[in-house]
């Protein structure tokens, strides 16, 4: 069975492959000093039956941001306070092997859930993310990301869309 858990000495960071290399380096050489030193959280999904070390299918790493509110859209920015709070989804990648079977779909629930733990103890307006390029754009885009409008390549999921989303989900 799969399941989501920090990732710790007992996960194979060695040998995941995303294609993305800058990526499979985050993961290899600087996931856990970040860690342990609270500068981001990483989450790995691995199969619990399987041996250790086990193979990470994929992960994402979290950490809490702060944004200007102006450069949301202006439909967002409306009463906000000057500076804000959110969660940045830094890295989001499943191994290659496992892609196109909904696991990045199951790591972006997992996100969202884990910024509702975060927004129901200290707020937060939602998550952000730094897209690579057009296509991780469009992948984040189909789950209600929509574009800051300072950085098309950089992406906001309000709070309300989370919330609509986890709802539907359980
Ligand atoms: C992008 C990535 C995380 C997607 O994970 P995945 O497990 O392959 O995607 P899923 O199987 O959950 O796909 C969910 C939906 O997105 C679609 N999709 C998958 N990859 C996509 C892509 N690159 N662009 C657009 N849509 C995509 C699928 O068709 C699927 O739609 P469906 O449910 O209607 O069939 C993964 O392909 C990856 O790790 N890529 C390399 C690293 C990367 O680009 N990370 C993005 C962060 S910048």
């Amino acid at each position: 069975m799969n399941k989501i858990e920090p990732l710790a000495k007992s996960h194979d960071r060695d040998g995941f492959d995303c294609g993305s290399e800058p990526l499979n380096l985050f993961l290899m050489q600087t996931a856990r000093q970040h860690m342990e030193r609270g500068i981001s959280r990483t989450f790995v999904l691995v199969d619990e039956a399987v041996s250790d070390p086990k193979p990470i299918l994929g992960f994402f790493s979290l950490n809490i941001c702060q944004i200007q509110s102006e450069t949301l859209a202006p439909v967002e920015a409306k009463k906000l306070p000057r500076i804000v709070s959110g969660v940045r989804l830094g890295r989001l990648a499943v191994a290659k092997e496992h892609q196109r079977q909904g696991f990045g779909k199951v790591l972006l629930a997992a996100a969202m859930e884990k910024f509702m733990e975060i927004f129901n103890r200290a707020g937060g307006i939602g998550l952000f993310v730094d897209a690579k390029d057009q296509e991780a754009k469009r992948y984040y885009e189909q789950f209600g990301f929509v574009p800051m409008p300072s950085n098309e390549l950089e992406l906001f999921l309000p709070v309300k869309t989370i919330q609509d989303a986890l709802a539907e989900k359980s």
